[in-house]
This record gives structure tokens, C-alpha cells and sequence, in this order.
């Protein structure tokens, strides 16, 4: 019998007619292309149906509690009654000067308090920084995505209508890095580069040798690196918190002064609800003055438009009470009684155990490496299956209570799926194993 044959007759953990049946009445065209939102609906309606459960590994959300020390803080404010008052749009000075102390601690990067900004996640920092990087220049009107990458920064340039080119980093890590980038730099149209480091969805991690490339092309041709750290020391093969002291997160702010640094408070901190990030800008690009920012947004310096013109027209600020949350977060890492990277590790852990059940069950990690070293257990991996694409794949895991997204949205031009570990729990592993076995056994490889 025919392997797709033999599947028909088999009765899987959650029945193909429901699963089918939900995808139709959500009207899905295709579940590879779904947006990670529709996965969501998608399995909720599914679970709602019946009586198991998923092993959701769709949705990139922290799931530890957040930082007491923040919450405390924040609490703190509130009482104090900042809710009442408009907070400084480019950062109360306590957070900017506990920020530009934790780049240096942790980066060992200089950077000014007047830098560092904060803004409604960095969701809200990409797209500041992107509309105004779009518009340095009239020549360079398009941003480089180095993907795979996070789907919604392009949902960020098509609602502002600004261009960008992406490629697939893939085949082009270490020295066929510059290569890859000096063909796209030369031609002279480009204002930025954009990647995540640890990367969602990959989690691979530039070496030095990559940043250095990076910051060096960056200089030669004046584009802006903007590096989104939204998973800050979060690459667990070495142990990145000690204030003060190597080894660092690192970055290409040691290889180029043309860059913003995107912190996000969501994973490193658990803090995704109160929807607050810093934008570091370095203090080269931050007070240089570009002559096409004037007639678009009458204001001279990088710095200056995005806080006094782009912040200031989009949202005032961020919110108060959470400014001071995360200016007692930072202060807390800064002074060494608050060890963020302790407190996540968690995830390092589960990915370990769970990559070990997708590899023995005829399952491939697809971004397997960076240089000769494997990638760090972190928050997201990468799953690919022989003989399926990704799209096929995450269909036929779903009859087996098995959720992800497929890396065809993320950019990426390799076959699979991206697993972010951080809502399965430890309970669910038995499970997670039960299904794999079956689905490698129902879908034997050669
Ligand atoms: C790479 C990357 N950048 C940015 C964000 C969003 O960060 P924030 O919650 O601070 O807006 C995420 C969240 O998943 C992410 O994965």
C-alpha cells in the first residue's frame, strides 16, 4: 500500500474529518500558509472539539512568569501615581541611563542615555526605525531582510508602504556572507539590513566573524544595521550574565557605528504584556543629520525623528508605569541581583529534550549549525521530515496534536517548520513521544 494510502485508514490522535473540518470552517485556503494567528484559531477549534489537548509549539509567547523585580517596580509607580502623567516621549532618565549602562555591561557597547528609547515593544521600535530609515535617502529606498525572519516586520513595511528585499541566509553564512551582501550593497538602493540574533525562527546565531562582515559592509556602503536582540544572551552555549565581564551578548555595534539595537523586555524578561523595548541608537547615527529627512518630516538628525516626529505622532511615549518597570529590570541585571538569563534557561532545557524526540524519530534540525559549532536549545528550532514539504508536514502533524508554523512564512526557502518550545510543559513530553513514534511510524522513511 501506497504510504499516502495506508495513512487514509489510520486512525490518528485527533481525526483528519475534525482537523479538516475546522481548517474548512476557518476558512484556510492552505494551513502552510497560514499566519501564526490562524494556527492559533485553527487548533483552538480543534481542542474545543475534543477531548485531548495540542502540543502547541505555534506561538512565539514567554511562558514563565513575569520579573517580580518589574512587576514590583511598576506596582510601585502606579501608587506613586505616574498613571496620570504623560511621560517623556524619548524615555524617563532612570530607564535611559539604567539602559545605556546595561549595553555597556552586558555588550560592552558605549552608548549615551540620550540613545536609548524606549517604545511600545519593539514591535514599535522596528517600525519607527524603519519608516525613518526609509527615508534617509531618496537613492536608498529599500530594507534587506536577512531571513529567515520575524513575519510581522514585513507586515510593518507593507502597512507603511516601504519597501525590502529579503534572502535566505542559509546558504550563505560565514565568508559567502559578504559575498551575498556586497552583491545586494553595491547596487546602491539599500538603507538598512535587518535580522534577529538569536534568530526567530532558526535560532541560529552570527558568529563574530558574520557580525564583523556585517558591521563592515554596513560602513563601506552607509546603510544602518538594524540588529533585533528581542532574545537577548539567550544563546545558552555560553553564559552570558556577568556584568561587566566577557563573554557578551554579541554584536555588530564592535564592527560599525551606523546601528540601532532592538531590546525587548517580551522573552528576556517575561514582560510581553506590558509592551515595552529600548531602542539603542548608537551616537554617531543618532545625532547625524540626513538632508532627506527635512521635507518628509521637517526634522533634521536620525534621533530627533524618531522621537519628537515619529514616537511623538504615533503614541506620545510608553507607558509610564512600565518605563519604571524596566528601568528597575535593567538596574537590578546591572547591579548582578537579577540574573534574567537564569530565570529563561528553562527554555534551553525543554528544546534539548524535545530535539532529541523529533531526531529519533526521523525528524532533521534544518538550521543546524553556525560555523562548525550546532546551534544553542533556545526558544525556537527547526524541524524538517524527508519526502514532505513544510506545508505538508505541519498538515499532517496537526492530526497528530502536533502544532507549528511552516518556515515558508518566516522567509526562509528550506522545507519545515518552526517549534518555539515555551508552551509545551515538562507534563507533555510523554505525549510529544507517544505521537512522534506513531507519525515516524506511519510515515516510515526508507
Ligand atoms: C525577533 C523578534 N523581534 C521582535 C519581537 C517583538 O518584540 P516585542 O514584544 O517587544 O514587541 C519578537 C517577538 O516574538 C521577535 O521574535
Amino acid at each position: 500500500m501506497a504510504v499516502s494510502e495506508r495513512f487514509y485508514t489510520m486512525s490518528t490522535p485527533f481525526s483528519r474529518e475534525l482537523v479538516d473540518e475546522c481548517i474548512s470552517q476557518l476558512r484556510i485556503d492552505e494551513v502552510g500558509n497560514a499566519t501564526i494567528r490562524e494556527i492559533v484559531a485553527l487548533v483552538n477549534a480543534v481542542e474545543e472539539k475534543s477531548s485531548d489537548k495540542f502540543i502547541r509549539m505555534e506561538m512565539g509567547v514567554p511562558g514563565l512568569p513575569p520579573a517580580k523585580v518589574g512587576v514590583e517596580a511598576e506596582i510601585e509607580a502606579l501608587k506613586s501615581g505616574v498613571a496620570s502623567k504623560y511621560p517623556m516621549i524619548d524615555g524617563i532618565k532612570p530607564l535611559k541611563e539604567e539602559a545605556s549602562r546595561f549595553v555597556k555591561l552586558f555588550m560592552n557597547v558605549d552608548v549615551k542615555p540620550q540613545g536609548c528609547i524606549p517604545s511600545v515593544g519593539s514591535m514599535q521600535g522596528t517600525y519607527s526605525a524603519f519608516m525613518v530609515a526609509s527615508h534617509v535617502d531618496p537613492k536608498k529606498d529599500t530594507l534587506l531582510f536577512i531571513d529567515p525572519g520575524f513575519p510581522v516586520q514585513k507586515q510593518q513595511m507593507f502597512v507603511m508602504g516601504c519597501r525590502y528585499e529579503t534572502f535566505d541566509v542559509f546558504s550563505y553564512r560565514g565568508e559567502g556572507l559578504r559575498t551575498k551582501l556586497e552583491s545586494i550593497l553595491s547596487k546602491g538602493n539599500i538603507n538598512s539590513i535587518v535580522y534577529s540574533n538569536p534568530n526567530n525562527p532558526s535560532w541560529i546565531c552570527f558568529t563574530e566573524a558574520e557580525l564583523q562582515i556585517i558591521g563592515e559592509l554596513a560602513t563601506k556602503y552607509d546603510v544602518i544595521v538594524m540588529e533585533d536582540l528581542a532574545y537577548f544572551a539567550m544563546d545558552f552555549r555560553q553564559n552570558l550574565y556577568t556584568p561587566g565581564e566577557p563573554p557578551y551578548q554579541p554584536t555588530v555595534a564592535h564592527y560599525t557605528d551606523n546601528y540601532v539595537l532592538f531590546i525587548s523586555s517580551s522573552k528576556i524578561f517575561s514582560y510581553a504584556g506590558q509592551r515595552i523595548g529600548i531602542m539603542v541608537i548608537s551616537d554617531a547615527l543618532y545625532n547625524r543629520d540626513y538632508e532627506n529627512l527635512k521635507p518628509r518630516f521637517h526634522s533634521n538628525s536620525f534621533g530627533n525623528t524618531i522621537t519628537q516626529r515619529v514616537l511623538y505622532a504615533i503614541s506620545s511615549g510608553t507607558s509610564h508605569s512600565a518605563q519604571y518597570a524596566l528601568a528597575a529590570m535593567f538596574k537590578a541585571a546591572n547591579e548582578g541581583k537579577f540574573n534574567f538569563v537564569d530565570d529563561v534557561k528553562e527554555y534551553g532545557e525543554k528544546a534539548r529534550i524535545m530535539k532529541d524526540l523529533f531526531l529519533k524519530n526521523g525528524f532533521h534540525i534544518v538550521y543546524e549549525k553556525d560555523g562548525d559549532q550546532l546551534v544553542a536549545d533556545g526558544f525556537y528550532f527547526t524541524v524538517g521530515y524527508p519526502g514532505m514539504t513544510g506545508e505538508e508536514l505541519l498538515h499532517n502533524l496537526l492530526y497528530y496534536g502536533v502544532s507549528a508554523i511552516s518556515l515558508k512564512n518566516t522567509g526562509s526557502e528550506k522545507e519545515g517548520l518552526r517549534a518555539c518550545v515555551s508552551h509545551v510543559s515538562r507534563d507533555q513530553f510523554d505525549d510529544l513521544e507517544k505521537r512522534l513514534v506513531q507519525f515516524h511510524n506511519d510515515f516510515p522513511l526508507n
